[in-house]
């Protein structure tokens, strides 16, 4: 698909489909007015009528619309104008896509992002547009023999702004959005795909393609390159399973030479079964889902390197399955981490923490900026927040704080949860520095208080997607959450960096 920006009169547009707001009740958005005229009140004639009452998630098409360039007019509902809020404007552009892509029509051109949203400037409305459209129009249907057809699939939508001053802005902020819609699509195709495809070797082959075309470098570590490490407790998670595990190493040097990189750590359990502690039956399918930790980190990587960021950045993944098998990890086992601290596995199904502790460690190497790792780690994540946000807990408020303001930003909210040293206590171990669980109570942040033991030297924060990295039922498969969070962050983090460093008083 191709997108432009541009800025001219909605009657003058030579296009398949002009699409354009109507507010609640029957009340025409500023560009749909200009049309309105040109038509002799054609468009106001309908709302008259009774025809559209501009409810949020409504649409109309209309055919021939005299003193109109367009082949057609989609009317868009926007609900009521004083309550037109994020919400109703995502609902409206998804709409408008799924309504385009019906038409007989190749092209549209969308007069939404124009509209006025509250706190957000055009900028913010065309990236959530372009990410919108994409999410909205995304498909994964390459494992069905038999694919559905797109009739006349839309090959280019045109996003509107009201004055020409903005499309410098309008433009930029648009390329941002279709590299992060790309990252996001990378994160839910590699959710997506089943545990017998996405393997860790399939990652490690994926980390090395993305390398290739986006000009990253790439290092793989195979079991004996993580023996050597010792790290002992990674591969204690591998064990169960046949399929080799893999810590892939990624880096976009976008930055000056030297400056600290921010480092992003992803949970790549490529199928979880819970090992020895095995998982119930139910719906063990998603958890084929144990790695979308690990795509969001490639996502990101693909993201910040589509747009060129200035900062220098590292992706680390662990990758391994979780299986029983002859030689698994059993309950009560005891590890020696990479850190030298030793674990008492108490159930092998919390088996996220075993590898992320380990690339916690590895990645001190790297004398980071800042580590934020990413985990589908808890189902008490799942309870605490739901499907809306993701988990958020740090060592550094700082860090805590600059990650939910790029949530916020995104549309891909994070809310953060207390590490007190309080909840420590529930990690005690008889045998051993301490045990893998902590019991019922507060399990997202007692999982967090685990990883947090092996992130001292560093800013850390660690982000729980358990409800957030895809969705169950009907209408199951991966986000791409939280793609559209991290590359938030680190289009700040760049901009901060490429700032000049304030001057000083001499005193
Ligand atoms: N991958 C799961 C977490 C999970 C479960 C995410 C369900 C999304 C939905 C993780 O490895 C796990 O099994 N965690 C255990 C930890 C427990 C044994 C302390 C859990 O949440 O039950
Ligand atoms: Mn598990
Ligand atoms: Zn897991």
């Amino acid at each position: 698909m191709e997108f432009s920006i541009k800025s001219g009169s909605p009657e003058k547009q030579r296009t398949a489909c002009v699409v354009l707001g109507v507010f609640e009740p029957r009340k025409l958005s500023a560009a749909a007015a200009i049309v309105d005229a040109a038509a002799q009140q054609y468009l106001g004639d309908i709302l008259r009528r009774g025809d559209m009452e501009g409810k949020s998630g409504t649409s109309l098409l209309l055919h021939g619309v005299p003193g109109v360039e367009a082949d057609r007019v989609l009317l868009v509902g926007l609900g009521k104008e004083r309550e037109f809020r994020e919400k109703e404007y995502r609902t409206a552009l998804s709409t408008a896509v799924r309504q385009l892509n019906e038409t007989g029509g190749f092209d549209g051109t969308i007069y939404l992002t124009e509209l006025p949203v509250k706190k957000r400037d055009v900028a913010w409305r065309v990236r959530q547009a372009a990410m919108i459209v994409q999410d909205a129009l995304y498909r994964f249907d390459r494992l069905k023999s038999k694919k559905e057809e797109v009739r006349r699939p839309l090959r280019k939508l045109t996003f509107c702004v009201a004055r020409r001053n903005e499309l410098p802005i309008a433009e930029q902020a648009l390329a941002q959005g279709l590299a992060i819609a790309a990252g996001v699509e990378l994160a839910k195709d590699l959710g997506n795909l089943p545990g017998n495809i996405c393997t860790p070797g399939y990652l490690a082959e994926q980390a090395a393609q993305l390398a290739k075309s986006h000009g990253l470098t790439v290092d793989v570590l195979d079991r004996p390159d993580m023996e050597k490490l010792r790290m002992n407790t990674l591969l204690s998670v591998a064990r169960g399973s046949h399929e080799p595990p893999k810590f892939i190493v990624m880096r976009h040097a976008g930055g000056v030479a030297g400056a600290k990189p921010v480092v992003l750590v992803g949970k790549g359990i490529t199928f979880d079964s819970g090992g020895i502690s095995l998982k119930p039956g139910p719906e063990m399918d998603e958890m084929k889902f144990d790695m979308c930790g690990a795509a969001s980190v490639l996502g990101t990587m693909k993201a910040a390197a589509q747009m060129s960021l200035p900062l220098n950045l590292i992706g680390v993944i662990p990758a391994t399955e979780n299986m029983p098998g002859g030689s698994a990890t059993k309950p009560g086992d005891i590890i020696t981490s990479m850190s030298g601290q030793t674990v008492e596995i108490l159930n092998t199904d919390a088996e996220g923490r075993l590898i992320l502790c380990d690339a916690l460690t590895y990645v001190e190497r790297f004398d980071p900026e800042c580590v934020v790792d990413i985990a589908t780690l808890t189902g008490a994540c799942v309870i605490a927040l739901g499907h809306v946000t993701s988990g958020l807990l740090a060592n550094n408020d700082g860090l805590a704080r600059e990650l939910i303001e790029a949530g916020y930003e995104a549309h891909d909210r994070a809310w953060q949860l207390p590490l007190w040293d309080d909840y420590q206590e529930q990690l005690k171990s008889n045998f051993a520095d301490m045990a893998n669980i902590g019991g019922r109570p507060a399990g997202s942040i007692t999982a967090a208080c685990f990883l947090a033991r092996f992130a001292e030297k560093y800013a850390w924060a660690h982000l729980d997607i358990a409800g957030t990295a895809w969705r169950s039922g009907k209408e199951k498969g991966a986000t791409g959450r939280p793609v559209p969070l991290l590359s938030h962050f680190l289009i700040e983090r760049a901009r901060a960096a490429a700032k000049p460093a304030p001057k000083r008083r001499r005193g």
